[in-house]
């Protein structure tokens, strides 16, 4: 039996709390009866200190740069294993035999075709508007062409609208990127992987046919798995706060969608490639940039540096740094862009601010530079980001709906409004 405790002496009286132990020993004071013993509640600012929820799918050790998912290292996983192997792994808790690998696929396949009503949605939005935009009005609307999403309450229901939705996806993403740049949309084909099929999506056009290229596939799979999961980041805090009241997978997904196209969760890989395109055409030096981030009374950020939870370098960035410099390599691919980044990173690692601060290069750092080598234009890159992340947000989705000690998620505040008032008494 667990005897680990933690005692709060309020007002003379100690109470006593139990201290929960995760698998790698992480401990947590289980604070469930607090209010109900001692009236109080907690305070903490954005989470920084709060356990929200138990879960078996992802491990994360900031302070040792350990990411896992169900158990594996990231780099047993990372260019090892294709997307599609690890999306399996992290919704079923194990890799896929060979049987469940045909099946995933067969259905992936089988659900890739959107409503074909659905594609008149896409003339509403306006010539420009940004593909995370669209993808997640467009992931909301599904709810609507599949409203049985509402009803499920059957595991092999909640399976395959989690198998339509990722296979769904990639479809509106790269129609979303045909519309904002005027170009017919491409079908899915079913002869094509998970990765292929999205390239010939994005890339193939009427006059000129794409031809697949295994390394950019091979490239493609890596990131995707990189961008898989990652514990109770805020997109999928979203998506559980959201779940939490049983609104249906679609909705959920496209809230996720939206809490990661902020700068500063997913939508920092385009605002990494902003920043380094100003530095070039504004020749400021390395050393002026980091003064600017330095500054507190100037709102920069070294955008891809820095994270709530990595305090020394993030695995995935580290992953795909050498990704990207065998990538370019091959594809014979020189980026001035990738020349600053590795500069910025280096002077930033050495500037005692970066080093007192536990400030590396976070995922967003290399991954713009590695999507612009494979062709993919910069308004996709958060999409690119929501395309890896969704087994992850599906995932914790499911592990939500599964608990049984689940309830809607519903925080308290400390109220520092105005005392009571009558209208009476103020001048109208
Ligand atoms: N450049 C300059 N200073 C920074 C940076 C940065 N990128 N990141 C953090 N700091 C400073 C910050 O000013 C603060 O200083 P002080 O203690 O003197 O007030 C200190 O470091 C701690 O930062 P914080 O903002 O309290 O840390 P946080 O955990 O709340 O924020 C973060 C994490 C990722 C939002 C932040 O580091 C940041 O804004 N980074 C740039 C945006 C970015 O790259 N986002 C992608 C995150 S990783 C992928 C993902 O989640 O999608």
């Amino acid at each position: 039996m667990n005897t680990d405790h933690a005692d709060v002496i309020y007002q003379g009286k100690t109470h006593t709390f139990p201290v929960v132990t995760g698998t790698e020993g992480e401990k947590a004071i289980d604070i469930s009866s607090l209010r109900r013993e001692t009236g109080l509640v907690t305070y903490d600012n954005s989470y920084q200190n709060t356990a929200a929820c138990h879960s078996a799918i992802t491990y994360i050790d900031g302070e040792r740069g350990i990411l896992r998912y169900r158990g594996y290292p990231i780099e047993d996983i990372a260019g090892k294993t294709t997307f599609v192997d690890t999306a399996y792994l992290l919704l079923h808790g194990e890799f896929p035999g060979k049987e469940q690998r045909a099946l995933f696929s067969r259905k992936l396949t089988e659900y890739s075709l959107v409503h074909e009503d659905m594609i008149h949605f896409f003339d509403g939005f306006p010539r420009g508007a940004h593909p995370m935009h669209i993808l997640s009005t467009m992931i909301n609307a599904l709810a609507t062409f599949y409203p049985n999403v509402d009803l499920l309450s059957l595991q092999e229901d909640i399976d395959s609208s989690a198998t339509r939705l990722i296979s769904m996806v990639r479809t509106l993403a790269a129609f979303a990127y045909k519309k904002s740049i005027g170009e017919p949309m491409v079908y899915p084909r079913h002869n094509l992987s998970y990765c292929a099929n999205f390239l010939n999506m994005m890339f193939h056009s009427p006059v000129k046919p794409y031809e697949i290229d295994q390394d950019i596939v091979d490239v493609l799979n890596l990131l995707l798995v990189l961008h898989a999961d990652h514990e109770q980041n805020c997109s999928t805090t979203t998506v559980r706060i959201i779940g939490s009241a049983q609104v249906n997978l679609y909705a959920t997904i496209s809230a996720g969608i939206s809490a990661l196209s902020g700068p500063l969760h997913g939508g920092a890989n385009q605002e990494v490639m902003n920043m380094l395109r100003q530095i070039r055409d504004s020749n400021a030096t390395i050393d002026a940039v980091l003064r600017r981030a330095k500054d507190k009374a100037d709102p920069f950020r070294l955008m891809g540096f820095g994270h709530r939870i990595y305090k020394t370098y993030d695995p995935r960035a580290r992953i795909i740094k050498e990704a990207c410099d065998k990538a370019l390599k091959k594809m014979r691919v020189s980026d001035p862009l990738l020349e600053i980044a590795i500069e910025l990173e280096q002077k930033a690692l050495a500037d005692e601010y970066f080093v007192s601060k536990h400030l590396y290069p976070n995922v967003d750092f290399y991954s713009g530079i590695i999507y612009r080598a494979l062709g993919i234009p910069e308004n996709m890159f958060t999409v690119m980001f929501a395309l890896g992340r969704l087994p992850g947000w599906i995932a914790h989705w499911n592990e939500m709906l599964r608990d049984k000690d689940r309830k809607i998620a519903r925080p308290r505040q400390i109220y520092t409004g105005l005392p009571l008032r009558h209208c009476n008494e103020s001048p109208r």
